[in-house]
């Protein structure tokens, strides 16, 4: 058993890995016998050919393969699912309060909650947006989801995943990608955690092009960490979890499928500091559009186009002149849902803790609430301003984010959002142009 916890820099890189010197077979990937008695099967993150740049496979050297469990069966519906048209999508701007920790016994797949989605799992396009709370490990207890690569964004408490690539430890302010099918399972070293996930059922998120950013900037690749091989030999009555259309489906293991002693590839799970974002701004005039936070990104088939966009909002300095700073009142074709980690957000004055999330859709008009805009509209721009103590994200995708029954009707929405912006004033005078 090794259950070393190291990682490899860089994002999308071919890593190559061991966790017993010669596991890794040599010059090929599939010899007729490889090392230790292992067992090598490829997991194919694309298509078998699609472009060299797109292509993810990595090839696992593993004590059994992941063949071997007994038969799947059907789950009863909880709370995490896909399915998000058993109520009318709503144009009004949506907000909800941090959803309580569990009091029940509850694990991390246990304890995700499904907020909305668009696309579908079959289609292989869209997102599906859910938050987790959770107050127990899965012990003899692993996951893994067909439908989509998983985005893990913690809000409180340390996550510890157990991927059959090896072990990848995040805390809030930090994500993980999980790709499409890793299997993985969740303690919990504080006890409890709470926070958001974005299964992506699109291509692969990545790192968005620079353009005139030049070769350096926003996430830096070297900042992005894949665990080293760590595997165990572990034997028992398990239970393999597995999220496929939609649906949760249920088999016994007999293993820890975590017993893989080497891999290589380019398709594996990795952690990010969001605190290592390099934020760039503007400097003399206007708000630039939130694409310029950018971390990841998952093409759609239509160049520049999302199926989604990992934003973030985090420390900065606002110096720009003759500006609005906060973010302007916009309404966009793509559909916003976001996110709270750490502190506060700069564009609502209150009602959105840490934990708490908004959706405004297609469409939808938002921005400052009338707090906000009034200290801002008067800040004297002579000085930089510092927003420290805060990270903010979105999920931003282009489909319009149905929410689930369960979003609607839970206690936590805010059904009085609307009043953030119901203070907002007539200010408009035909008689004076400088107000
Ligand atoms: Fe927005």
């Amino acid at each position: 058993m090794s259950t070393h916890t190291s990682y490899m820099t860089g994002f999308g890189s071919h890593f190559a890995t061991e966790a017993l010197p010669g596991a890794l077979p040599e010059g090929r990937n599939s010899p007729q016998r490889a090392p230790y008695g292992l067992y090598a099967e490829q997991l194919s993150g694309t298509a078998f050919t699609a472009p060299r740049s797109e292509n993810r496979r990595s090839w696992l050297y593993r004590i059994r393969p992941a063949a071997l469990h007994r038969p799947f069966e059907l789950r009863e519906a909880g709370a995490f699912h896909n399915r998000c048209d058993e109520v009318p999508a709503t144009p009004n701007q949506l907000r909800w309060s941090p959803r309580p920790l569990p009091e029940a016994p509850t694990d991390f797949v246990e304890g995700l909650f499904t907020v909305a989605g668009n696309g579908s799992p079959a289609a292989q396009q869209g997102i599906g947006v859910h938050l987790y709370a959770a107050n127990r490990d899965m012990a003899g207890r692993w996951f893994y989801d067909a439908d989509a690569e998983l985005l893990i964004v913690p809000e409180q408490g340390r996550l510890r995943l157990q991927t059959e690539f090896g072990i990848v430890e995040v805390e809030p302010q930090q994500v993980a990608l999980i790709p499409r099918g890793v299997r993985f399972a969740v303690a919990l070293p504080d006890g409890v955690a709470r926070g958001y996930v974005c299964e992506n059922f699109g291509a692969a998120l990545r790192l968005p092009d620079l353009g005139p950013i030049g070769a350096n900037g926003l996430a830096n690749p070297r900042d992005f960490e894949t665990p080293v091989a760590a595997w165990e030999d572990r034997e028992g009555d398990f239970e393999l979890v597995a999220k496929f259309q939609g649906r949760l489906w249920s088999a016994a293991i007999g293993h820890s499928p975590c017993d893989v002693v080497a891999w290589h590839g380019n398709a594996a799970p990795c952690r990010y500091d969001l605190r290592r974002f390099n934020a760039i701004g503007s400097i003399s005039y206007d708000h630039p559009d939130p694409s310029i936070f950018t971390v990841l990104t998952s093409p759609s088939d239509t160049p520049g186009t999302a199926n989604l966009d990992f934003v973030i909002f985090p420390p900065r300095w606002l110096v720009a002149q003759d500006t609005f700073r906060p973010p302007w009142f916009h309404r966009n074709v793509a559909s916003e849902f976001m996110g709270l980690v750490h502190g506060a957000y700069d564009a609502k004055a209150e009602g959105f803790a840490p934990g708490a999330a908004s959706l405004h859709n297609c469409m939808s008009g938002h921005g400052p609430d009338a707090a906000t805009f009034e200290a801002a509209s008067s800040a004297d721009l002579s000085k930089p301003h510092v927003i420290a103590d805060t990270m903010a994200f979105m999920f931003e995708t282009r489909a319009v984010l149905h929410p689930t029954r369960q979003a609607m009707e839970a206690p936590q929405r805010q059904a009085d959002y609307f009043e953030c912006w119901q203070g907002l004033k007539k200010r408009f005078d035909p008689t004076r142009r400088e107000i």
